[in-house]
């Protein structure tokens, strides 16, 4: 847990509410929280999502693993603390977005169960959904969009999930689409029908 280090801060309300503004935008604000491998297809399952949503008219924004590293997180590696420290920091910027009354993605490794669970706790009951993208080691590693499983398979990357990190399964994932089966097509179909069919869009 992260302590709280000021004091004498309040919160302050507005006037205008998470509800004013998820009725301007006919949507629910919510975070869709991809894990698995890399190499899984995360960022590419994001991507298709956030394009099929731009179509119907969504305010849709994806926060995305390498992209994060560069600035708000760049002064974290991936050792565990340092990954527990990421998927917070990512948590609460999401959060912040879904109250925004924005479809939030986020493509994230988030190998540590307890990691993803803080992110869920600090949101709304059904305004988490948790997707597990999963793929098995031995197709993330043929795929190695990235080049990485090279190179932790040479010693030249420490701490690589699935090599020589673990990876925690989720347990009780809103989705769990594995690509190793379902082509990129359909699992953006899914993700999109599971936003439905929970009111998240008409
Ligand atoms: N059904 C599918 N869904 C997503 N990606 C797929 C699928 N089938 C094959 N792929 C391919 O798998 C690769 C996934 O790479 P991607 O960068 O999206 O993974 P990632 O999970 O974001 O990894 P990292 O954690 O390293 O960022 C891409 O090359 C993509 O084209
Ligand atoms: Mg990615």
């Amino acid at each position: 847990m992260t302590t709280q280090k000021a004091t004498n801060i309040t919160w302050h309300e507005g006037d205008v509410t998470n509800k004013d503004r998820e009725q301007l935008l006919e949507q629910k604000g919510v975070v869709i929280w991809f894990t698995g491998l890399s190499g899984s297809g995360k960022s590419t399952l994001a991507r298709a999502v956030e394009k099929e949503l731009f179509k119907l008219g969504h305010a849709v924004y994806v926060l995305d693993g390498d992209n994060i590293r560069h600035g708000l997180n760049k002064n974290l590696g991936f050792s565990p603390e340092d990954r527990a420290e990421n998927i917070r920091r990512i948590g609460e910027v999401a959060k912040l977005f879904a109250d925004a009354g924005i479809i939030t993605m986020t493509a994230f490794i988030s190998p540590y169960r307890n990691d993803r669970n803080q992110a869920r706790a600090l949101l709304p009951e059904k305004r988490f959904i948790e997707i597990y993208v999963k793929v098995s080691l031995e197709i993330a590693e043929e795929r190695d969009p990235k080049g990485l499983y090279k190179k932790a398979r040479a010693g030249e990357i420490k701490e690589f999930t699935g090599i020589s990190a673990p990876y925690e399964e989720p347990i009780n994932p809103e989705l769990i689409i594995d690509t190793g089966v379902t082509d990129l097509e359909k699992s953006a179909r899914i993700v999109v029908e599971y936003l439905k069919q929970n009111s998240v869009i008409n």
